[in-house]
């Protein structure tokens, strides 16, 4: 949020998609601590974005909201994107976060999972923004993009996601020249922060594997990754177009 056009005494909004669980929850959560009006999107998590939104409602009345879809389609995408807008009519700061995250070995990788990961990390992104773009710019908003130490260093067996996160690294300087001067756009690039979901998450020896890889030698948190959004967000208004790293040293 550019410092020469936003008002914080009059209750920025912020879209966050894929808000409801995990790391995007702590962003959401963030966002409303420093004053945001926030909205959670969802897709399946639609009992976890209603809680929380509840939870964010109880601490400060007319805050939080919740939208929903799969922004695997791109009509989708501007739909939701209209409707976080049109919550209290204008949109401060878009945070790209949902994503979906499994391998696709080389002799594995079909269309399907092509599509998808390409959908949900790079052109849903794309279609959001493309549709706040009005919105933001109205505001001197900001974009962030939520990337990942994997779009610069390749991680085996995940070329697609890979490709995907790189291309969303991309997107982000090229919207940066585009959007620019009204709206920043940024993206941070988490190294291992919460194991992934379901099998690719559960093997002690990759964990350790990953850990290995890590010069700090740990995971980060969702709140290392909530922190460096809030100063992309609030305290860097000269910064554009840069990809953040905070991988504890993984891209090193
Ligand atoms: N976890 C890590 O350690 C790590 C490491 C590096 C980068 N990152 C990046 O950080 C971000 C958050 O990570 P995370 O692990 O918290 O994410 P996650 O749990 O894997 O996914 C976040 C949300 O994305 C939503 N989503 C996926 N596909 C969607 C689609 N087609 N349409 C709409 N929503 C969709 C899902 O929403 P619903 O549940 O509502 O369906 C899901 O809850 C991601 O961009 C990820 O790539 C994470």
């Amino acid at each position: 949020m550019a410092e020469h056009n936003a008002d914080r005494d009059d209750n920025p909004t912020a879209l966050v998609t894929g808000g409801a669980r995990r790391i995007g929850a702590k962003l959401v959560q963030t966002l409303h601590d420093a004053g945001f009006r926030v909205i959670i999107h969802c897709r399946r998590s639609r009992d976890e974005a209603d809680a929380l939104a509840a939870y964010l409602e109880s601490e400060r009345r007319d805050s939080a909201r919740v939208v929903t879809g799969d922004l695997a389609d791109p009509a989708t995408c501007e739909r939701v994107a209209e409707e976080a807008i049109a919550q209290w009519g204008r949109l401060d700061v878009l945070v790209n976060n949902a994503s979906t995250f499994y391998p696709t070995p080389v002799g594995t990788i079909t269309a399907d999972a092509f599509d998808d990961l390409i959908a949900s990390n790079l052109r849903a992104p794309t279609f959001v923004a493309q549709a706040a773009a009005p919105a933001l710019r109205e505001r001197g908003g900001a974009i962030i993009n939520i990337a990942d130490v994997h779009g610069e260093r390749p991680l085996a067996d995940y070329p697609v996601y890979c490709a995907a996160k790189a291309g969303l690294i991309m997107l982000t300087r090229t919207l940066a020249r585009d959007l620019a001067p009204d709206v920043r756009v940024n993206a941070i690039a988490p190294g291992s922060i919460l194991w992934p979901e379901g099998p690719a998450g559960d093997d002690p020896t990759k964990r350790q594997a990953v850990l290995d890889a890590t010069p700090l030698g740990r995971q980060g948190t969702p709140e290392d990754i909530a922190g460096a959004l809030l100063y992309l967000v609030r305290d860097a208004p000269f910064v554009t177009g840069q990809t953040l790293a905070v991988d504890g040293g993984r891209g090193l």
